[in-house]
């Protein structure tokens, strides 16, 4: 029979205040909960408010409860980051401030050399235990390729602490917007956003209780230096609807501009709210624009808003291309891409599309640029000491915008792969990346 523990909110605090070593307020074993076909997991939905149960902090890392994370010191912690240095800041997010370290193999048995990130909560800010509690539970028992990965965590007093691994091109906010980032190309956008598309579709739809990250943004993917993306920063993360149920009704919270409108204004929360954030997370990488800038035009300003209707419109799609890839994109790529994040964003929730529907979908987009014919061309250039020019054949030049390009190997399959999705009656069931 496959069982999961019931932790208690209020054991979980208690237990992070109290001594480890005092044998009298450690109680049995936790109740377990049957949870049939799904891969058992100690879920947020199973924290009960038993008073009478008890839960260190430390019992967190139990292998019973499955989490297998460490558990650090905060003096450990201050070394690992040079006393949270700020020449080590790598960013900072609702949660507080994130801070790059090194820990090495000595530290902890099991733990192998490496650098990691820190993220210390900020007392003054919104967010607190919960939200710490939040990225425990649900990072410490996900693990997948496009799931950052949480090494441990730290709880002194009011203290609350995550460790994670390193990840070396930081986040997608900070590569596609920031001004002294290399433009990305074509390629590296889509395989950013199979790899965000690939970590949701496994949250989704995994053989385990479906899991809503409800705060999917470009801050919040975090990149490895081949730009395979890792999603991060499950303080908001949600149980998703199980069984009968069709959705989850919540608080409503999320981030402006990426938060679905139909839960803001419902409550409703389903896996659908996340493909919403996809899609404009989607749309800022096509365009190479914040969802929302209010240094824009006015009519600008909102991203959704303006793009939206051009996405449809193969003549104005051209037009809120980022123009910083020079024109070195496929036109059906892109159109195939703009229909998809057309679906994302549809204001139907139903009428969206499940994440491995995504993945298939950009799977087929990535290499389209590679897929382009650039033929050389003649260049002539002019020659200052001589009257007469002399010609020169450039060929592969990535940067020309001069560069005539041609798409070959044009897969028909794929453009009625998108309308079957934008209409919602998608009939492939594509496998679940795990
Ligand atoms: N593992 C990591 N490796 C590198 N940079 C990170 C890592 N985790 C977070 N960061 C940086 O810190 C920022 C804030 O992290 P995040 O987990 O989103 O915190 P918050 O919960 O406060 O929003 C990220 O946008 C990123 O720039
Ligand atoms: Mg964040």
């Amino acid at each position: 029979m496959t069982r999961t523990k019931i932790l208690t909110w209020k054991c979980i605090i208690l237990g992070c205040y109290k001594s480890t070593t005092d044998p009298e307020s450690r109680l049995p074993q936790p109740v377990l909960k049957q949870t049939p076909l799904l891969q058992p997991r100690v879920s947020i939905s199973d924290v009960s408010d038993d008073p009478s149960s008890t839960l260190f902090a430390d019992d967190l890392s139990n292998p019973l409860i499955g989490l297998n994370l460490h558990v650090f010191s905060l003096v450990e912690l201050g070394i690992v980051t040079r006393n949270f240095s700020r020449s080590r800041l790598l960013g900072e997010g609702g949660f507080g401030p994130v801070f790059k370290g090194f820990v090495s193999d000595k530290l902890r048995p099991g733990l192998k050399a490496q650098p990691v990130a820190v993220k210390l909560l900020d007392l003054d800010g919104l967010q607190g235990h919960k939200e710490w509690l939040a990225e425990i539970i649900f990072l410490g028992q996900l693990r997948h390729p496009n799931l950052v990965k949480l090494i441990g965590y730290c709880c002194e007093d009011e203290q609350r602490l995550l460790v994670y691994e390193y990840m070396a091109g930081g986040s997608l906010e900070n590569q596609l917007f920031r001004s002294y980032s290399t433009p990305l190309s074509w390629s590296k956008r889509m395989k950013i956003a199979i790899g965000a598309a690939k970590g949701l579709a496994f949250l989704h739809e995994a053989d385990h209780k479906p899991v809503i990250i409800r705060d999917f943004k470009t801050s919040n993917i975090l990149l490895e230096s081949d730009h395979t993306a890792k999603l991060s920063d499950f303080g908001l993360a949600k149980d998703g609807p199980e069984g009968e149920d069709t959705h989850v009704t919540t608080r409503r919270i999320g981030t402006q501009g990426y938060a679905d409108p139909e839960y803001i204004m419902t409550g409703c929360l389903t896996t659908k709210s996340d493909v919403y954030s996809f899609g404009v997370v989607l749309l800022e990488l096509l365009t190479g624009k914040r969802c929302i800038d209010n240094s824009r035009p006015k009519r600008e300003q909102n991203l959704v808003e303006w793009a939206k209707p051009r996405l449809k419109d193969p003549r104005k799609l051209d037009q809120i291309i980022d123009q910083m890839m020079e024109g070195q994109y496929s036109t059906r790529g892109a159109r195939k891409a703009a229909a998809l994040a057309y679906s994302c964003l549809s204001h139907n929730p139903k009428q969206r599309p499940r994440m491995s529907d995504a993945v298939v979908i950009l799977e087929g987009l990535q290499d389209f640029n590679e897929g382009l014919v650039v033929r050389p061309f003649v260049y002539v250039a002019p020659n200052d000491e001589d009257s007469n020019s002399s010609i020169k054949t450039i060929a592969d030049s990535p940067s020309s915008k001069q560069n005539i390009l041609q798409e070959k190997n044009a897969d028909p399959s794929f453009s009625d792969y998108v309308l079957t999705v934008i209409s919602g009656i998608s009939t492939t069931a594509p496998p679940i990346p795990r």
